[in-house]
């Protein structure tokens, strides 16, 4: 008996009826795996509330960090930054069995197909630039005159590296490594906050947005690697598109203001595989 590979982002389980929304998930089977793609939260103590919660329900939980984990809110009793919060909250996983972007990729097998499920940390690095702007400091000089800058700018810090897309680029590198070392037999699931190709963002309300949300860098990766399927979240704009026959799923909750407005009830875990029909 196999179960179904679930997934969901984006549970922001600061607002209370965010939390409530994860304490009524469960899985459809008890065999369910479900995928996190990231912003559970900003402080650790959330953080490890509901990856427990979920790890103790579903048979695997696997989580890619947003860049909501990543922030270092001045209210959180844990100040680490950057590279040392990602770590320390790669160890909390481990103890609680989520798999993360630094463990050996889970292999689902499901009745007829296996998928390498490969959680990724890969950032970004503003290079999805705006209309008019050439360079990263155009794009950013732009979004301040907009008055669109996203938080990340003084709350995700990117220490030991000098700035966010170094840490980037050194995760491109890492992340490339181990997609190039899975068992090349088997398609793969990959799950990440950000959204491996622009197209998805060019719904964004704010189009100057969009250098905070991927790298032009992984544009084929869902090609390259052979991808079932494509995970992410960030752009709270759930949605199924297609990239060249490949699924892309925008699994996100989202804050109460954006999923009041939505028709659908919020936390539905949305089906990766087996493919739904249709
Ligand atoms: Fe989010
Ligand atoms: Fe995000």
């Amino acid at each position: 008996m196999s179960g179904a590979l679930l997934a969901i982002s984006d549970l922001h389980v600061a607002h209370q009826e965010n939390r409530d929304i994860v304490e009524r998930l469960r899985p459809h089977s008890a065999d369910d795996w479900l995928l996190v793609a990231g912003d559970v939260g900003e402080l650790v103590a959330d953080i490890e509330w509901a990856l427990r919660l979920l790890s103790q329900r579903f048979a695997k939980v696997v989580w890619a960090p947003g860049n909501h984990e990543l922030w270092t809110p001045s209210k959180d009793p844990v100040q680490l930054r950057g590279e040392q919060r990602y770590r320390h909250l790669v160890e909390l996983c481990r103890q609680l069995g989520v798999s993360t972007p630094e463990d050996p990729y889970p292999v689902w097998q499901g009745e007829t197909t296996a998928v390498t499920v490969a959680p990724l940390f890969v950032l970004y690095d503003y290079s999805f630039l705006p209309s008019g702007a050439t360079t990263k400091e155009q794009a950013l000089a732009q979004a301040y005159s907009e008055g669109i800058v996203c938080a990340d700018e003084f709350l995700l810090h990117p220490d030991p590296y000098p700035t966010r897309d170094e840490w980037c680029r050194h995760r491109l590198a890492v992340t490339e490594q181990r997609l190039a070392e899975r068992d090349p037999t088997l398609p793969t699931v990959l799950v990440n906050h950000f959204p491996l190709v622009r197209h998805p963002t060019e719904v964004l309300r704010y189009p100057v947005f969009a250098q905070w949300c991927g790298t032009e860098h992984t544009a084929d990766w869902h090609l390259r690697f052979d991808a079932a399927a494509v995970v992410y979240g960030h752009l709270h704009i759930p949605r199924t598109t297609w990239q060249d026959g490949v699924r892309f799923e925008e699994v996100s909750v989202g804050y109460p203001r954006e999923w009041r407005r939505r028709a659908t009830r919020p936390g539905q875990l949305r089906q990766i595989l087996p493919a739904p029909r249709g």
